[in-house]
């Protein structure tokens, strides 16, 4: 069965075709990264209208690709939600659009099941169950996962996710967006000793996280070490950048141990763009190697937004769509623990 997938629901148009068969075949993003840049974060109608330019080019691509026409897809899925309302409906317009011409069904996908299931495109995936991080820019979850559509969530957090903590914090020193990656670069010229975060919710005894604090603490080092001209030095700022990343995988990675340790499942996979960290990657493989534990990741492309997961997870689902009625709804606020098997 040739899956085709559409992911819009933020700043990415991805595409890719799956085949459940052969596996993936092809796949193409388009980051509107420098499209946003400018703004210092997405703005949603620019991210639509994006969507709407690349998509159909981006699905001839992936088709041409893998030497495959529209003819020979068997059914298309789409990211349904959560994410922003105008850039969700561009995708799954299209997508309905397409499936009603070529009269194959559709499969609305969660993004985060999307993101959850990455792993599984790579050689030697992970069974289930096991234990998932995901952290993007808008969530920071850990999940139980017994099966497609089983998931049982054991942590969230209580306020900031951890890209989004990533991102604030970035634009507190002056970098770019999108500030993960900034950040990242940055703290690697850092130094460790000069300043101390707090980790949040460390000993809390739960498997919930908390970001904001770590922002406001980096604010007020911000402010006191500032020059008379509001300048902060560069060493100091990749002191900070480092400070804050230890911060934040610290928890992450003590968290992910205790949910395993909870669970007693031995097997970790962590997906998101958050994931594609190499300090964050650097500790987790270093935890789970003393606790004889598998920690799964998917390779980076597929940490942030991409057609691939999408694909991927709508494949799983394809077998069980019944429902060719081209009627199509969004769900920009969508909880995955809402999610059937299926
Ligand atoms: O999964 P994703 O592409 O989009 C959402 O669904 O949110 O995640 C994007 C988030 C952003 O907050 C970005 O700053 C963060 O992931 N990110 C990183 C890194 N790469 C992306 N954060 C830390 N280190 C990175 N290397
Ligand atoms: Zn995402």
């Amino acid at each position: 069965m040739l899956v085709l997938g559409i992911e819009s629901s933020c700043d990415e148009t991805g595409i890719a075709l799956y085949d459940t068969e052969r596996g993936l075949l092809s796949h193409a993003l388009h980051s509107q990264v420098e499209m946003h840049a400018e703004y210092g974060g997405v703005v949603p109608e620019l991210a639509s209208r994006d969507h709407i330019r690349r998509a159909l080019p981006l699905t001839q691509h992936v088709l041409d690709a893998a030497g495959r026409t529209l003819q020979d897809i068997d059914g298309i899925a789409y990211t349904q939600g959560p994410g922003l309302a105008g850039a969700l409906l561009v995708g799954t317009s299209i997508a309905e659009a397409l499936a009603f011409t070529l009269n194959v069904p559709t499969v609305g996908v969660h993004h985060l099941e999307g993101h959850l299931l990455a792993p599984l495109l790579e050689t030697d995936p992970p069974e289930f169950p096991f234990v998932a991080l995901l952290v993007s820019g808008g969530h920071t979850q850990l999940m139980r996962v017994s099966g497609i559509g089983d998931y049982e969530l054991l942590g969230d957090t209580l306020d900031d996710a951890a890209g989004e903590a990533f991102d604030k914090t970035a634009k507190l020193l002056g970098l770019g967006y999108p500030g993960g990656p900034a950040l990242s670069r940055l703290a690697a010229q850092g130094k460790p000793g000069r300043f101390k975060l707090p980790r949040p919710l460390l000993n809390s005894g739960d498997l919930n996280f908390s970001f904001s604090g770590l922002k406001t603490a980096v604010l007020s080092i911000v402010n006191a070490e500032k020059s008379g001209a509001g300048e902060l030095e560069e060493q100091v700022k990749a002191d900070i950048a480092y400070e804050f990343q230890e911060a934040v995988t610290e928890v992450l990675t003590a968290k992910c141990m205790a949910a395993l340790k909870e669970t007693g499942l031995d097997s970790l996979i962590v997906s998101g763009g958050v994931g594609a960290n190499a300090r964050l990657r650097e500790r987790l493989n270093e935890a789970t190697r003393r606790r004889l534990c598998k920690v799964s990741y998917p390779r980076l492309e597929f940490c942030t937004d991409n057609g691939a997961m999408i694909a991927f997870a709508g494949a799983m689902r394809m077998q069980h769509a019944t429902q060719r009625d081209y009627a199509f709804t969004v769900r920009p606020r969508w909880d995955l623990a809402d999610l059937q098997k299926p």
